[in-house]
Formats: structure tokens, C-alpha cells, sequence
């Protein structure tokens, strides 16, 4: 847990430290989960999504998440709010995918995502490195 929190803290040091910099797909807290784990996660999130393939379901596909822009899947009818989001330049980054995964009802009112988010923050860290590992990193 420690080493955790001090890998997010040096990331969140160097982020600060270059402004503008687009370091955010190198932020060593995008890699600190187990990706075995989050495969074991994933089973929760997999009635709706797909990671490794641009097919989207209930939920639009994964591919890429890692720092994608919201609301980025193509043929995918997102809910106003996320169109919202969008506009604004929102990207799934750490905190985002954080915030989101923690509770994404609190996170982001009004999403469509029918999931009471994940308990604790070592499943996040590990669906975010199984979804790392299986559907990569936004690279556009
Ligand atoms: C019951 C279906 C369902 C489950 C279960 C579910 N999701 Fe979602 N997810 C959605 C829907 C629907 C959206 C789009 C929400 C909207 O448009 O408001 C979404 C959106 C997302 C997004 C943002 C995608 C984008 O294109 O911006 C991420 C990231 C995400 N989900 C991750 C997960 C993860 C990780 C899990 C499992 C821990 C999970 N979801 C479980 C239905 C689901």
C-alpha cells in the first residue's frame, strides 16, 4: 500500500512539475495493479464491455481506455452527460478512472452505467492493469 501511494505521489509531482506536459499515459499509477487480478475483476464488468475488440454492448467497448477521451466509441449512444464531458475535453485518466470505478453514480450523475462501482482501491488498480495489458492505451 505504501509504495502505492507513493508511486501516485510522484506522479502527481511530476505532472505538476511540467504543466501541459502530455505525460498522463506514462503515469506510473496506470501500472501499479496486477493484471491476473483484474481479470478475476473484469468478470463484472464483462456483460457490458469488451476490452480487446471495438464491438460495443450494453456498454461501448474498452479498447484504448486507458487516458481515451470520454465518450469515444464509435456507433456507441452515449448519455447526455458524458456528451457533456466530452465537450469539455474530459480524458480517462488515474483520477478519473478512479473516481469513476470507486462509485460512478456520485462520480458522474446522470451516466448510464448501472454498476455500484468496486469496493476497494486494489481492484481498481487491477481491472485499470488487465484493461491496460488486454486493450492498451490511447495513443491518438
Ligand atoms: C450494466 C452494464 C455495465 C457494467 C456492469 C459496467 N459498465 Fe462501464 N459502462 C456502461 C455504460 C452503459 C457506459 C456508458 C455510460 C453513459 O453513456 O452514460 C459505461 C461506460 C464506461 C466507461 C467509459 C467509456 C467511455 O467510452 O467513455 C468505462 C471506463 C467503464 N464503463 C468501465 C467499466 C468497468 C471497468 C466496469 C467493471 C468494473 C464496468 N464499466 C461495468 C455499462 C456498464
Amino acid at each position: 500500500m505504501p509504495f502505492r501511494i507513493a508511486l501516485s505521489a510522484i506522479a502527481v509531482a511530476g505532472f505538476l512539475a511540467m504543466p501541459g506536459a502530455p505525460a498522463l499515459a506514462d503515469d506510473p499509477a496506470l501500472t501499479v495493479g496486477d493484471p491476473e487480478a483484474g481479470a478475476r475483476v473484469f468478470r463484472q464488468c464483462q456483460a457490458c464491455h469488451v476490452v480487446d475488440q471495438e464491438v460495443n454492448r450494453v456498454g461501448p467497448h474498452l479498447v484504448g481506455i486507458i487516458n481515451r477521451p470520454i465518450a469515444e466509441a464509435d456507433g456507441f449512444r452515449y448519455s447526455p452527460i458524458y456528451l457533456e464531458h466530452r465537450e469539455d475535453g474530459k480524458v480517462w485518466d488515474y483520477d478519473a478512472l478512479v473516481g469513476y470505478l470507486t462509485n460512478p453514480r456520485e462520480y458522474m450523475p446522470g451516466n448510464r452505467m448501472a454498476f455500484a462501482g468496486l469496493r476497494s482501491l486494489d481492484q481498481i488498480h487491477d481491472v485499470i492493469a488487465y484493461m491496460r495489458e488486454n486493450g492498451g492505451v490511447w495513443e491518438n
